[in-house]
């Protein structure tokens, strides 16, 4: 099978394509690098032994998209490809609207022009918005999201699914990830964010390797069991695995279904503060913070639907998120 990565050279793309290569299939990665490094694709390389097939493309341009989908016979395609900094959309929503609504709907447009039915679509637990109570299940009403990023994540979403229902031919996975952290074992790839990390895990592997002074906790008075906010939090490699169960379940089928990709389970920020520091034997000093504008206390998957459908379920802990993390911090303390 050939699939085409949008976007493969990210954080969980450059993950998937590890666990896509090691499983025998031919990958095409298509990347801008607008927020990613080509770093990452030797060491894709260097984990795997196995080669790949690289396009530098924009996947807002139709004729980048043209040129993958005339030059490889592509079975199915994983897209990745799209902004997602919750903060920075608030920020620019005409950029974050432009670029993953245009990306979503010229993808579908080349894929229909060129015959490929199979669509795996990264989304996000940030659909189901504010009002939907903990653990979030797959069927609960979307109606808000919280950011422009959100919007764009439950607009691509709601394109899928209308596209999907007008060719009874497709098959298409909507995929709601909660929040992926760690890093492969070999510590060759990891999360390598731009400047400040806005999230906690890389946040917290700056503050341990000395690159950034203190962890700021934003909130301690949250009605959680230790005042601080709860998240379910999952390996970037299970979130791999998920994806490779979510392809086989589309090349088997035909329709839409959306499929939480979750622990099923929370853990507060104190909690991943200590857990990181005991695994890895490393202080990580934090002070607390007023809470930051639009967080939710607490919210975590039902992860049930993944394990019936796609006969998934996470099998990676926090500890080992903690520990991958720190190993690909200290092997790469400066990104790529
Ligand atoms: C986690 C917890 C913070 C930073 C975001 C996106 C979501 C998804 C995952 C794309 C919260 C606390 C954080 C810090 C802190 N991304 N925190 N100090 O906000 O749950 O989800 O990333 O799909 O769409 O919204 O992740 O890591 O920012 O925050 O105390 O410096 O850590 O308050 O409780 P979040 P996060």
């Amino acid at each position: 099978m050939k699939v085409l990565l949008t976007g493969g050279a990210g954080f969980i793309g450059s993950h998937t394509c590890v666990e896509f290569l090691e499983r025998g299939w031919e990958v095409v990665v298509a990347d801008n690098f607008s927020n990613s490094k080509p770093e990452v694709l030797n060491r894709i390389k260097i984990i795997t032994g196995k080669s790949f097939t690289f396009y530098e493309a924009d996947v807002t341009q139709r004729s980048a998209l043209d040129k993958i989908f005339t030059e490889q016979k592509i079975d199915a395609v994983v897209h990745f490809a799209g902004y997602k900094a919750v903060g920075e959309s608030v920020a620019k929503p005409l950029m974050y609207y432009r670029n993953n609504l245009d990306s979503t709907i010229t993808l579908l447009e080349a894929m229909e022009t060129h015959g490929v039915k199979n669509l795996v679509f990264s989304s996000s637990a940030t659909v189901y918005g504010e009002n939907n109570p903990s653990p979030y299940k797959e069927d609960m009403p979307l109606s808000t999201c919280t950011n422009p990023y959100g919007w764009t994540k439950l607009m691509s979403e709601q394109i899928m699914r209308d596209a999907a229902n007008a060719d009874s031919n497709m098959s298409v996975v909507l995929l709601r990830y909660f929040n992926p952290i760690g890093a492969h074992p070999s510590g060759l790839i990891g999360e390598d964010p731009e400047g400040i990390p806005n999230n906690l895990f890389p946040y917290v592997a700056k503050v341990a390797g000395g690159k950034l002074p203190k962890l700021g906790i934003f909130g301690d008075d949250y009605p959680t069991e230790d005042g601080t906010g709860v998240r379910d939090y999952i390996h970037v490699v299970d979130l791999a695995k998920g994806h490779a169960a979510a392809l086989e379940y589309a090349v088997s089928h035909k329709g839409i279904e959306a499929v939480n990709l979750g622990s099923g389970k929370g853990h507060s920020v104190m909690e991943v503060v200590t857990t990181f520091s005991r695994v890895n034997n490393i202080p990580v000093p934090y002070d607390i913070k007023p809470r930051r504008a639009g967080d939710l206390p607490s919210y975590y998957a039902n992860a049930e639907k993944a394990k019936t459908l796609l006969n998934w379920e996470v099998e990676l802990t926090l500890e080992d998120m903690c520990r991958d993390m720190w190993k690909w911090q200290t092997q790469n303390p400066d990104g790529y």
